[in-house]
């Protein structure tokens, strides 16, 4: 039996007794908000007492605190109440309670205020409440990380704020809110727990779900949102009134657009309710967050608390059974029911949006694409496929996205219809005689990247190949003369060759790219942007011996601080663990590491091969491409 039943008597709609809602939490709605007649007196005592600034996320609490959405808590905890919490998840009544609602101070604060006397709190430079002190005592934030949200640090954004701010001390007392300065607080449609639970009422509403969430704007956060709507009467929903100070891939600014879109035009309107009133938990505190958000919910009436998985596409069983084990709170917790929803996707063969539950499918017919790969894709300029989001709020994702982001976003594929060619590829190839591909050789400068390159290509144009050279030096006397050696705009400089190499790739030409490519990360771009035919050739030669080498004098500039970021100096390389092709260059000659190359583009069938050429190779035993020397 949960500890309320629902035979209510305390919930302060106007229906009093006859009420079917759920009980607030602990029985009663403990409101703490001065009636309209009391604030001018409110307002002159404040003027004259000490003053506390609040912090945003502490005029939050403050507001859930006067609202009754924190009921049964009527001010911020005093020192038995955040112990028993922190240690036990417990109020001191038994009641079970998941995260510490505190009001932080620093010393020099400290030692103007005494407990027993009041305290005025500002918020913004406005005055917002009443504080009763009834205790100070000194705060530890690296213990509440470790009890509250079991890190070995003080990462959690509230913690860190406060500590950078040297509040090392917690004030606690009861508190009398006075005005909501916020302006999403005072907003019509914004609704505080008791407006809720008389709305409810009035329009004979028993089954209101809560949803505490902010990303709204996938097919699948959409699915499973209709999916609650069908079992309810309404979607309460909590939506934080700033942005979550854990960002995702797609910042709070972006989502905020396209979940109004989604809710607004895509949802009954009168089914679809909304409070600002949201703790920011979702990042941290797992199973107490939930707990958190439960009594909220339970405290605005509503009987069931949707629990979206944290990443709608794509979760692991492992993590919903998580989410199942951490809404199992003790028997005297929240009388609210949760509800676990499980991931959804897109699946080709049900033609819409499905759960592993409801889709009998295959996961080669399932697509599914995480918030990064779509925030990458939005930053590539690409438009999101209507499986993913709707077009409306694909291009509200699109436009916020293009705004925040100006100078990242590529804006591409507008009226742009690229002509399929006559010719195929396997076409191509034939007319060449052999294969088209694209050797990308990476290495230190002065590892011989080019000299090899060039000798190759000279072997090869002799014997009848298509090739071409594209070269790092050159690329960057043209094309990429606007770049410098940052990480962003090396990647640059490598997504262009790569582009270019890839054109010459499907002329079906051999292309062998030679850059330094230095970093792993950008390679893999590389090799993704070409798919087929990307070899990864690593020039092996020593820091030593390429410096010793220094065939431009680059080194000892680098050396001399005249060039900055200069690979292997100032900026590091890092080596391919697996590359395709190897060579190493250290005491060995040109023609040498040339026929290596040679002979391992030959196994891997890349060179014509001429019936006479067969029948050398299979007498010597090697390559038949063997470089006379000069
Ligand atoms: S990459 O790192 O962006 O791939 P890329 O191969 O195009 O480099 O160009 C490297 C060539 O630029 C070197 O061979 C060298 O001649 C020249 N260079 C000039 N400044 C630098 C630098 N800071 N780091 C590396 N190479 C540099």
């Amino acid at each position: 039996m949960k500890a309320q039943d629902s035979s209510l008597s305390h919930c302060p709609c106007s229906m009093g007794d006859r009420c079917r809602l759920i009980q607030p939490y602990g029985g009663r709605l403990e409101e703490s908000f001065a009636r309209a007649s009391e604030r001018p007196e409110l307002m002159q005592r404040l003027s004259s007492l000490p003053r506390v600034q609040l912090t945003r996320s502490e005029f939050r609490d403050l507001m859930m605190l006067g609202s009754g959405a924190y009921s049964p808590l009527t001010g911020f905890m005093d020192r038995q109440t955040y112990r028993e919490v922190c240690e036990a998840q417990l109020l001191p009544s038994g009641l079970p309670w998941g995260l510490p609602v505190t009001l932080a101070a620093t010393k020099r604060l400290v030692a103007r205020l005494e407990a027993g006397q009041e305290a005025a709190l500002y918020f913004n430079d406005e005055p917002v409440a009443l504080l009763r002190l009834q205790e100070i005592f000194p705060w530890d934030p690296l213990a509440e990380a470790k009890a509250v949200y079991a890190a070995d640090d003080i990462d959690h954004p509230v913690l860190a704020e406060r500590s950078k701010a040297r509040k090392h001390y917690l004030l606690a007392g009861p508190v009398r809110l006075v005005v909501a300065t916020d302006s999403r607080l005072l907003a019509k449609e914004h609704l505080w727990p008791k407006n809720a639970r008389c709305l409810f009422v009035e329009r004979d509403w028993t089954r209101v779900a809560a949803v505490h969430a902010n990303h709204l704007w996938h097919r699948a956060h959409e699915y499973l949102l209709k999916s609650a709507l069908e079992t309810s009467d309404a979607l309460l929903f909590h939506t934080p009134t700033e942005p979550p100070r854990h960002e995702g891939a797609l910042s709070s600014k972006v989502v905020a657009e396209a979940r109004d879109i989604l809710l607004r035009r895509f949802f009954p309107r009168d089914r679809v309710l909304w409070t600002h009133f949201a703790a920011d938990v979702t990042a941290y505190g797992g199973r107490r967050a939930i707990l958190h958000q439960a009594i909220v919910s339970q405290n605005y009436g509503c009987g069931h608390l949707i629990l979206l998985p944290d990443n709608p596409i794509s979760e692991s069983h492992g993590v919903v059974q998580d989410r199942h084990a951490a809404v199992r709170w003790p028997e005297a917790g929240p009388a609210i029911t949760p509800v676990v929803l499980s991931s959804a996707f897109h699946c080709d063969a049900c033609g819409g949006a499905a759960t592993g539950k409801s889709c009998p499918h295959n996961e080669e017919q399932r697509s599914r694409m995480s918030e990064e790969a779509v925030f990458d894709k939005l930053l590539a300029g690409e438009h999101l496929p209507s499986q993913v989001a709707r077009p409306e709020i694909a291009r509200a994702l699109s436009r916020a996205v293009s705004s925040l982001f100006a100078d990242k976003v590529i804006k591409r594929g507008r009226h742009i219809f690229p002509h399929a060619a006559e010719v195929s590829k396997e076409f191509r190839q034939t007319a060449a005689g052999h294969k088209a591909a694209i050797l990308w050789m990476t290495g230190l400068s002065g590892s011989g990247k080019s000299t090899i390159a060039r000798r190759v290509e000279k072997e090869l144009l002799m014997s009848g190949h298509r090739i071409f050279v594209l070269d790092g030096d050159g690329l960057r006397n043209g094309l990429c003369r606007d770049l410098d050696f940052s990480r962003d705009a090396r990647r640059e400089n490598l997504r262009r060759a790569a582009e270019v190499a890839k054109i010459m790739l499907e002329s079906g030409t051999l292309v062998i790219a030679s850059f330094i490519s230095p970093f792993r990360e950008e390679r893999q771009m590389v090799r993704e942007i070409i798919g087929k035919g990307f070899f990864e050739v690593y020039l092996e030669a020593s820091l030593e011996v390429c410096e010793s080498r220094d065939p431009k004098g680059l080194y000892s500039r680098a050396r001399a601080g005249i060039i900055p970021e200069f690979t292997g100096v100032s900026s590091p390389y890092e080596p391919p663990p697996t590359p395709d092709m190897r060579v190493n260059t250290v005491a060995r000659s040109i023609d040498e590491c040339a026929r290596q190359l040679l002979g391992d583009m030959a196994r891997a069938g890349l060179l014509r091969m001429t019936r006479f050429d067969r029948y050398l190779a299979e007498k010597k035993g090697s390559s038949p491409y063997v470089v006379q020397r000069n």
